[in-house]
């Protein structure tokens, strides 16, 4: 495990007096209903040192003095390597090489030996990494990219930037990724252009099937044994969206080493996050890393003013890596920390007939990025909501809508319908706080507003 943190560190706070004092007495109406939500962490009102003994629960008692509960709290885990990332940064001011510095080539070595792949390509967001990784791989007009309908909206976007035709298929209930035996049958329904197969695009023309992404939604890995036998069996490459998973594993694997190509982001909410926009492809391939080395530089050949091919500005700041190689000494504790509050959550919540908690099946690790609950209904899921936000918890809904029944899809002329997991879910399901550094009293109260 990478350096850093305190393996003995208990999440604190448990039987803290003021917990109830804060969530009983002094309700704040917080409520981040939005699909993405960007800002919203609290603000931390004490004056602590950059020193904070990282060991003693007491000292996570006197950090939430004053403080509502965060649907993320990255404000504990800046306290807790302050003095490291402050560092890192004035290294970067120090040097100056602000635009693809030193730090640069320490993440991506640093990265790729965790996620255990031969190459790692900082960019500068998770949406750039897809884009590169689909332009590496030559998608293009007439191109069928099958993905989920339930992810976030940058997963397809990027296949319809680049005039591909993003393919939907719906998702499992259990897991809330791709359901691999309607990917078979997409596959089977776009070489035939037949719709009664699968709901196909319409109006598309003949499509060319050419790549598959599956999207770790909440952190969880998809099938990945299933989506490589098929993706073999037709001759389809695999992007892995992993923006969600970086931390996750599947069968003794980490999230970004399944598909031909890996992307993650390190938007700041992500398990691994930076503070600003960021993101990394992966990959075992000589030929895509040096591609995707050139696509994040305007197309950049062997030298500067040398283009050799059409690519973007995609470059991740030397400020972000400076701070990801500082957040990433803790990166493995709190994953191990996240492990712990998504297993509070299932003990509390067991048998509660209002809730339906998330289902990780035998051989996977999810990273937690969501914690995403489905309530029996959506009448009940307001009702829920209402209740935890009223008690100044704060909720969100990952997504309120899937994607093709999106006006940016309307082109593909999908209809309600068409894929009834994802509609289904998109009305049922609501994420509750998570992050490494949950208190198990927070739990328990959290748990207590679902039991109704
Ligand atoms: C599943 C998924 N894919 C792609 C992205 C895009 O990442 P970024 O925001 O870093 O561009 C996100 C970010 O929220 C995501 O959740």
């Amino acid at each position: 495990m990478p350096g850093g943190g305190n393996r003995n560190y208990k999440n604190p706070c448990e039987n803290s007096w003021f917990h109830l004092f804060a969530i009983h007495i002094f309700p704040f109406c917080v409520s981040i209903n939005t699909a993405r939500n960007k800002q919203g962490f609290s603000v931390f009102n004490e004056r602590l040192g950059d020193n904070v003994p990282q060991s003693t629960a007491g000292i996570r008692k006197r950090l939430f003095k004053g403080i509502k509960m965060d649907f993320i709290d990255l404000k504990f885990q800046q306290k807790r390597i302050k003095g490291k990332i402050d560092a890192n940064i004035q290294k970067v001011l120090a040097h100056g090489q602000y635009v693809m510095g030193p730090e640069i080539e320490q993440l991506e070595s640093t990265l790729a030996a965790y996620v255990g792949v031969k190459h790692a390509v900082g960019c500068a967001s998770g949406t750039d990494a897809l884009l590169m990784a689909l332009i590496a791989m030559d998608i293009g007009p007439g191109d069928a990219v099958f993905t989920s309908p339930f992810t976030f909206i940058a997963t397809a976007e990027v296949i319809s930037l680049l005039g591909a035709t993003p393919v939907f298929v719906d998702i499992a209930p259990g897991t809330f990724n791709i359901n691999t035996d309607k990917l078979e049958r997409a596959i089977q329904a776009v070489k035939s252009n037949n719709p009664s197969i699968h709901p196909l695009p319409s109006a598309q023309g003949k499509l060319i099937p050419k790549c598959i992404i599956p999207v770790d939604l909440f952190g969880l890995p998809a099938d990945y044994d299933a989506i490589g036998a098929i993706a073999q069996k037709h001759g389809l490459g695999v992007i892995e969206d992993a923006a969600q998973s970086f931390g996750a594993e599947y069968n003794g694997r980490k999230a970004c080493s399944f598909g031909r190509i890996g992307c993650t982001s390190f938007f700041p909410a992500k398990p691994l996050g930076c503070y600003g926009d960021g993101g990394m492809c992966f990959t075992h391939d000589d030929r895509l890393a040096e591609t995707l080395r050139s696509l994040r530089v305007h197309g950049q050949g062997p030298h500067k003013y040398e283009n050799v091919r059409i690519g973007i500005n995609g470059r991740l700041d030397t400020l972000q890596a400076a701070i990801l190689l500082a957040k990433f000494e803790i990166f493995s504790e709190e994953i191990e920390f996240r492990q712990k509050g998504a297993g509070n959550y299932e003990s509390l919540m067991g048998g509660n007939p209002s809730v339906m908690v998330p289902h990780i099946p035998p051989g996977y690790k999810s990273a937690w990025a969501q914690y995403s609950i489905l309530a029996t209904s959506e009448s009940n899921r307001t009702a829920l909501m209402d209740d935890l936000n009223m008690a100044g918890i704060p909720t969100a809904i990952y997504y309120p809508k899937p994607l093709h029944l999106q006006t940016a899809f309307k082109g593909l002329s999908y209809t309600f319908g068409d894929f009834p997991v994802s509609e289904d879910c998109a009305s049922r399901i609501f994420s509750l706080p998570m992050h490494p550094y949950l208190d198990k009293e927070d739990q328990k109260k959290i748990v207590r507003f679902l039991e109704k």
